[in-house]
């Protein structure tokens, strides 16, 4: 198999092109990479990932995610493909009217799994993210922090062969970074997903290697 993203000469934009947000952008990304992504607000590091889940075509240039080409994906590839990424949003994006450990699961309830395994998995992130007690509640009953905890777990909940976070951390106190950090780094080091990571700080301590993509003014920067 091939890289599992690979861009060539990528330009996006909105509205067809007027407002132009990264341009002429190549790189490739391998299976099993860990990839921070870093650049001022508003410079494309959110528009850069849509792009990677099909929510943005790619204006021009080349843009293939675990072997699809994102210009002409048709939608039940799309659907395919999204079934096996994890992405956690910037705003969490959870369902208010279900409980903390169906959200977490709802990947697997869409696949069609048994109760018994999203039982088990449920029980096994909340966890890992430290939200055992507030299995029950529902988002809008937790704090901002731990919503976006619960938006990790969910993103992990199918194994996923790539994970796009945007600013899994942004509302998280050192522990609760902590927390996700290790579970990321888990992701990628023993389950061999891709993870991609837009953060506005790159942790100080963070055992794997990785490589970290800047953007700016339009362009795409790898930092060595
Ligand atoms: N749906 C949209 N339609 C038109 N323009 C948009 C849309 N979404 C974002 N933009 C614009 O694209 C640019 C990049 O936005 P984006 O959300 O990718 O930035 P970002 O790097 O993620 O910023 P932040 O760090 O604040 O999250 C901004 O100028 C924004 O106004
Ligand atoms: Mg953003």
């Amino acid at each position: 198999m091939g890289s599992v993203i690979r861009a060539e000469n990528l330009k996006l934009a909105y509205e067809k092109g007027k407002n132009v947000i990264i341009n002429n952008a190549s790189f490739t990304i391998e299976q099993g990479e860990f990839v921070f992504i870093t650049g001022p607000s508003g410079s494309g590091k959110s528009t850069l990932l849509k792009s990677m889940y099909g929510k943005l075509r790619p204006h021009s240039g080349t843009l293939e995610v675990g072997g699809y080409n994102m210009s002409k994906i048709k939608r039940k590839q799309l659907l395919q493909l999204r079934r096996n990424l994890g992405i956690v949003f910037q705003d969490y994006k959870l369902i208010n009217e279900w409980t903390v450990e169906k959200n977490v699961v709802l990947p697997l309830i869409i696949t069609g799994y048994s109760l018994d395994v999203q039982r088990v998995q449920a029980e096994k992130l909340l966890s890992h993210v430290k939200l055992t007690e507030h299995a029950k509640k529902y988002p809008l009953e937790l704090s901002g922090g731990e919503q976006q905890r619960v938006g990790v777990a969910r993103a992990l909940s199918k194994n996923p062969f790539l994970i796009l976070a945007d600013e899994p951390t942004g509302n998280l106190d050192e522990f609760s970074s902590g927390v996700v950090w290790d579970l990321l780094e888990n992701a990628c080091d023993q389950l061999n997903a891709t993870v991609l990571v837009v953060t506005h700080k790159i942790p100080t301590i963070f055992n794997i290697p990785y490589r970290h993509f800047i953007i700016e003014n339009g362009g795409i920067y790898e930092v060595h």
